[in-house]
């Protein structure tokens, strides 16, 4: 089956639930991963430095530590030259691409957010800046994209209307969050996707739905990483997602979509001390340190245990080299577009 899976890069629904669900073929499979991963990308690891810089957000995602409801947490912003300075200790280290990640926060208008992109840019022409700050109007992603920002991320959290119901407020809905992930592609923007594993009530069906989307929108990334506990969300009772599926659907989208940048993400490195060295050994190629100030990174807390809380941008930078080599790996110091081959007008 993974042999006819890495030439067709895809199977059928009930061959896909197989792979999701058991381990009769998991040693192969992720043999099958790491070697499509190196036909492409070597043994690269392309890195991106992380800058936190709102947790205030106005949504209610049930899953989510920094929820608008959530009143326990104590809420920060950086200032934009905290964050252009976060950029150029950034560059110093290594990095040459930016990712501006933080809750859906009006306070940052849309013309200080081009000032910031176009700011980076200007200070660091040979760096790419992502942005991930959730569903904005098509005309405010066209403004940043104007001002500079190269890539988006934006995770569909699940493509099943039901399960997305049961994971956000009626306020929210997936076929607004699907069409400013179509809106960012057809901007240009390099777009990122995806979803948590083992989120309450997701079932193997859901997580067969959310690969057939991603096959339709062929996205630049796919991010995924477990879903974990939060004690002051409502889902404060469901148990986090679970490694060895996690690590099989890395390889599954590895398979289905050879050129695509996969994160081994910090939730990995959570739930398992060496969670994101397996990540890139069964397919995952990009790593995202946090670059944000020590003094504000616990207080961006998703979900509970997040790792790397206490160290400078410094030892998140080597203790991630370490890992990364002792994973037989090697990071890559450029800006690390997607290999984006495309044949016959389909991305391959
Ligand atoms: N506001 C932006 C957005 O909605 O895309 C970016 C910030 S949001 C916190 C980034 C991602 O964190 C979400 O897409 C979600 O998948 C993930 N996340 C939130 N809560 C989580 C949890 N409890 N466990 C794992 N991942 C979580
Ligand atoms: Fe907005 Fe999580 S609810 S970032």
């Amino acid at each position: 089956m993974i042999e006819q899976f890495k030439q067709n890069r895809d199977l059928s629904d009930d061959e896909l639930k197989i792979l999701i669900e058991t381990d009769e073929h998991e040693s192969n499979l992720f043999k099958a991963a790491d070697a499509v991963r190196r036909e492409n990308y070597g043994v690269d690891v392309y890195i991106r430095g992380l800058i936190e810089f709102t947790n205030y957000c106005k949504n209610n995602c049930y899953y989510c530590g920094i929820r608008a409801g959530n009143s326990n947490v104590e809420r920060y912003r950086l200032a934009s030259d905290r964050i252009l300075a976060c950029c150029d200790e950034g560059y110093d280290l290594g990095f040459r691409t930016y990712v501006l990640q933080g809750g859906e926060d009006p306070y940052y208008t849309d013309d200080m957010l081009c000032d910031l992109v176009s700011e980076i840019k200007r200070n660091h022409g040979d760096c790419a800046v992502t942005l991930s700050l959730g569903e904005k109007s098509r005309e405010s992603y066209e403004a940043f994209f104007d001002a500079g920002a190269d890539r988006y991320l934006l995770r569909h959290e699940t493509a099943s209307e039901e399960h997305y119901g049961m994971l956000h407020p009626d306020s929210m809905s997936l076929e607004r969050r699907k069409q400013c992930l179509w809106d960012l592609k057809d901007i240009g923007y390099q777009v990122g996707s995806g979803f948590m594993v083992g989120s309450p009530y997701q079932t193997t069906e859901n997580l067969i739905s959310d690969l057939r989307f991603l096959q339709e929108l062929q996205p630049a990334m796919i991010g995924i990483g477990p879903y974990i506990t939060q004690h002051d969300t409502p889902f404060r009772d469901f148990p986090s997602g679970r490694l060895d599926v996690c690590l099989r659907l890395i390889s599954i989208i590895r398979l289905m979509f050879p050129y695509v940048l996969i994160p081994a993400t910090t939730a990995l490195g959570t739930i398992a001390p060496n969670g994101r060295e397996l990540g890139l050994s069964v397919g995952a190629n990009v790593v995202m340190p946090n670059l944000s100030p020590v003094a504000v990174r616990r207080l961006y807390g998703l979900y509970d245990n997040k790792i790397c809380m206490g160290d400078e941008a410094a030892e998140c930078r080597m203790c991630l080299q370490r890992r990364v080599e002792a994973a037989g790996y090697k990071i890559a110091i450029h800006r690390g577009d997607v290999k984006l081959k495309v044949e016959s007008g389909v991305a391959v």
